[in-house]
């Protein structure tokens, strides 16, 4: 949108990416607590003054607000993966904050007089933000990565064997690189990310998406869908229902020997799942990506999570066996970065059960997460239990269906 509107608002754009770039050093709590923000750049008072008539014109503008809302957005995810935010209200704040502004603007000020007006409107946007970020669950910082394509295949026990198309990554992240890297191989591929490219994805949030019926070959997701789904079912808020319903929609959206193959692993909803429509293979992380952090999140949560799942839907009549292969159990190259089991452990952390001591509260997180199942079994529409089988070597007791952990 920036890209057709003038030189000035893209100035302006670029000093306010240095306020956002000056509050990433600031840990997000102090903000939503209202922790002052720095003061306005001499740059900023001259930019606004120097150019008042096109810089009022454009703050009044609907695009204006709406691409200040989406850039805040990006922001606060890019501090906290789960946090969900009131888009419209998030909006109405961004348009009140640019109005305000465009206001001061009318009246000539002085640098004084602009600086002020510059804060007073940037902490009343502070405490706007602040509330929306505090009503959507997500006041703390939560990371959330992209990692090498490489990686995302170990961890999601694809091993070397081509994918059925058409593929649909949902979180393909921000650059799509495992979309990328299927295309380049000739695999038809597309991702779905609420931040995706939209030259090889599509915008959107998984929770309202079409997924179709009988549509796609495969369906990935890597730290993903399922990682949200988990941080939702540990909350135990309405949302974990939302996502229940989804992953089900995911499932019919398979064609007839599709598969659905995510990572961490939903063990309480793979235990649901009607034997005769689908079979979960659960596919153990290369060793190297069990850390101690992601055993400790294990305990903590009460149940497994360490897996890839492969969800395959039935053809009917017909015996299907999970491609894929055996997953490689090599150790991932030191130059990809973090393990995704060890953002799974800090992924997961944002959820309320997770913080100093919590490796050592098995017990009560058993009996915390047991009153979710009896109506997720209602969100997912069934109730007959399903059958899981496990995949290279997994550890005894991390059995079939083994929803509530050992
Ligand atoms: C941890 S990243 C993983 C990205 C990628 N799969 C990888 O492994 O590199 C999670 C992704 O999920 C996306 N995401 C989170 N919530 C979403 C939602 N409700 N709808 C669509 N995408 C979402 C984020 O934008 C982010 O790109």
């Amino acid at each position: 949108m920036l890209a057709r509107v003038s030189p000035e608002v893209l100035r302006l754009a670029a000093l306010f990416e240095e306020v956002l770039q000056a509050l990433a050093e600031v840990p997000l709590a102090e903000l939503v607590a209202g922790r002052a923000l720095p003061e306005p750049s001499a740059a900023l008072v001259e930019h606004l003054r120097a150019h008042r008539a096109t810089l009022a014109g454009w703050l009044r503008s609907p695009g204006c607000a709406e691409a200040l809302c989406v850039r805040l957005a990006r922001w606060l995810w890019s501090r906290n993966q789960y946090v969900r935010l009131d888009r419209a209200a998030l909006t109405a704040a961004c348009d009140r904050a640019a109005s305000e502004l465009a206001d001061e603007l009318a009246g000539e000020p002085d640098a004084k007089d602009m600086s002020e007006r510059l804060v007073r409107t940037g902490q009343e946007l502070q405490a706007r933000v602040a509330a929306l970020v505090r009503a959507g669950g997500g006041k703390t910082d939560v990371v959330c990565s992209e990692y090498a394509v490489t990686l995302q295949r170990d961890a999601l026990g694809l091993g070397d064997a081509p994918l059925t198309a058409p593929v649909l990554d949902v979180g393909c992240g921000r650059s799509a690189g495992f979309v990328r890297a299927l295309r380049a191989e000739g695999v038809a591929a597309t991702g779905l990310d609420r931040e995706a490219p939209e030259d090889v994805a599509l915008v959107g949030d998984w929770l309202t998406f079409p997924f179709g019926q009988d549509r796609w070959g495969t369906i990935v997701s890597h730290q993903a869908f399922s990682l949200h789904f988990v941080h939702q079912h540990l909350a135990q808020g309405p949302e974990a229902f939302a996502y229940a319903r989804v992953y089900m929609a995911m499932l019919r959206s398979l064609k007839p020997g599709g598969r659905l193959v995510y990572v961490p692993g939903l063990p309480f909803v793979e235990s649901m799942l009607p034997a005769k429509t689908y079979r979960c293979t659960k596919v153990p992380l290369p060793e190297a990506m069990l850390t101690e952090a992601v055993h400790a999140l294990e305990r903590a949560a009460g149940f497994e999570l360490a897996y890839a799942a492969h969800v395959e839907r039935l053809v009917r009549g017909s015996v299907i066996t999970c491609s894929g292969g055996d997953p490689r159990r090599a150790s991932p190259p030191a130059d990809r970065g973090v393990g995704p089991a060890d953002a799974l452990a800090q992924g997961a952390a944002g959820g309320r059960r997770t913080g100093p001591g919590a490796a050592d509260r098995g017990v009560g997180v058993h009996e915390r997460v047991r009153p979710t199942l009896r109506p997720l079994r209602a969100a997912l529409g069934q109730a007959a239990p399903g059958r899981a089988e496990h995949r290279g070597g997994a550890a005894p007791g991390r059995g079939a269906g083994d929803g509530r952990g050992r």
